[in-house]
């Protein structure tokens, strides 16, 4: 069901006394540089949407791409380049759909290569999220010596941040054990981790006109305030793709004020404001529609908490709903022919994709594989919404 489309401000102001929005950001930050609109660039974020089944978008993902960059040194990069690099018979183990099985099994990857334009004790990454990079199959994490700069601020910030001295340890010892011969790692794919790189260009070559070829970044170094700048030296690298993680954005909302330069609903600790800065009686917002998207779920609870502590210190002066009544929104989707889930869908459709996992791994797993499966997600929306419904039994 779609705000906007389905249902309206006006429909949930005549159902409800108050509107929280948390509608987070799904898109891409956008990089301006040259060559970002070729083919073969993508958003990290649509890669994530298509990976986890997002019913909403195309089913095929083009990966034809031997050698990759993915520009970012945010958990959302590390996520990406661990399922780019990661093989397909690994994932099984998860709950990937089976058409993202099938097009990463195809996948001719070898190198992928993640960009940070900041030193290693500068990441944002997390240290579960790291370390996870190093239980891939067949898959060396290579580093390199010249990236490892850190200057008095790095030493600051790992002295006062235990995630970060618990991950510049990380690198450190991964570097460490690495053969001093890169031709001594053994592994067909390879995943490297490059830090001091700014992204200047994405081009194209005569052989692929249109297509992704390589990428120009200028090697920067720390300046002491715990940024860095560019050291006027430039260097290439032969990929085929390119993936920006540079973090989400958020997207506007019908009938609601936006902030469009910093991506996220104005709003005074959730209570969401309107053009002159004045509180929308009875409207409200929570998580990354409201503060941006930073933060884990962790963060995402104590922000969820600001904003109801807001809304009940609100209670009696709320607007009143004219029809309060909890069927009466039911009845107005259903005479909208609108197709919803409930509470009970969501449970018919979980039992239904848990049954087609238990199934599978009674079969002896799944393509090929020996595994269990937790579950197979259902992907497409009008399936979605037919087992939720309908309570379609699982098949396999
Ligand atoms: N498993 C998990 O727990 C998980 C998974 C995914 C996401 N998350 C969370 O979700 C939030 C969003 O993650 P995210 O990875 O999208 O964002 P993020 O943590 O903000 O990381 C963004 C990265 O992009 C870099 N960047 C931004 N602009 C750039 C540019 N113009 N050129 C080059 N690099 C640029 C940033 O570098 P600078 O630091 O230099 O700006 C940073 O390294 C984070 O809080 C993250 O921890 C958590």
């Amino acid at each position: 069901m779609d705000y906007g489309t389905d249902i309206s401000i006006e429909d949930l102001r005549t159902h409800y006394d108050a509107v929280i929005f948390a509608t987070g950001a799904i898109k891409d930050a956008d990089l301006n540089i040259p060559g970002i609109e070729l083919d073969g660039s993508y958003g990290g974020a649509d890669f994530v949407s298509w990976y986890d089944g997002h019913p909403d978008v195309a089913r095929e993902w083009p990966l034809d791409a031997k050698e990759i960059a993915v520009i970012g040194n945010g958990n959302v990069a590390l996520d990406v380049a661990r399922v780019l690099s990661k093989h397909a018979d690994d994932l099984l183990v998860s709950e990937i759909p089976d058409n993202v099985y099938a097009g990463l099994k195809n996948s001719p990857v070898t190198d992928v290569h993640v960009f940070g334009r900041r030193g290693p004790a500068q990441v944002k990454f997390t240290p579960l999220e790291l370390r996870e990079l190093s239980h891939s199959k067949d898959v060396d994490i290579i580093l390199y010596a010249e990236d490892f700069e850190f200057d008095e601020e790095s030493d600051r910030q790992i002295q006062s941040n235990n995630q970060t001295k618990t991950m510049v340890g990380t690198l450190t010892n991964w570097i460490a054990e690495q053969p001093e011969d890169l031709s001594e790692l053994t592994a067909s794919r390879r995943l490297h981790l490059h830090f001091l790189h700014s992204p200047v260009e994405i081009y194209d070559d005569a052989a692929t006109p249109g297509k992704v070829a390589g990428m120009k970044f200028e090697r920067t170094e720390l300046d002491g305030t715990g940024n860095a700048r560019g050291t006027g030296e430039f260097v290439d690298y032969p990929v085929q793709a390119v993936y920006r993680s540079i973090g989400y954005f958020g997207s506007a909302l019908p009938e609601i004020e936006f902030d469009h330069k910093k991506g996220v609903v104005p709003n005074d600790g959730g209570r969401v404001l309107d053009a002159a800065g004045t509180h929308v009686p009875g409207i409200y917002a929570t998580g990354w529609i409201k503060r941006g998207p930073v933060g884990l779920i962790g963060h995402t609870k104590g922000d969820a908490l600001e904003t109801v502590t807001y809304l009940l210190e609100d209670r009696d002066n709320l607007p009143v709903a004219a029809v309060p009544e909890a069927d009466a929104v039911v009845e107005l989707l259903d005479a909208r022919g609108v197709k919803f889930t409930s509470w009970e869908g969501w449970l018919a459709l979980d039992a239904h994709e848990l049954a087609l996992g238990a199934a599978a791994t009674e079969a002896g797993g799944s393509h090929g594989v020996e595994v269990k499966r937790e579950r197979i997600k259902v992907v497409p929306r009008e399936d979605m919404v037919a087992i939720s419904r309908d309570g379609v039994t699982a098949q396999v």
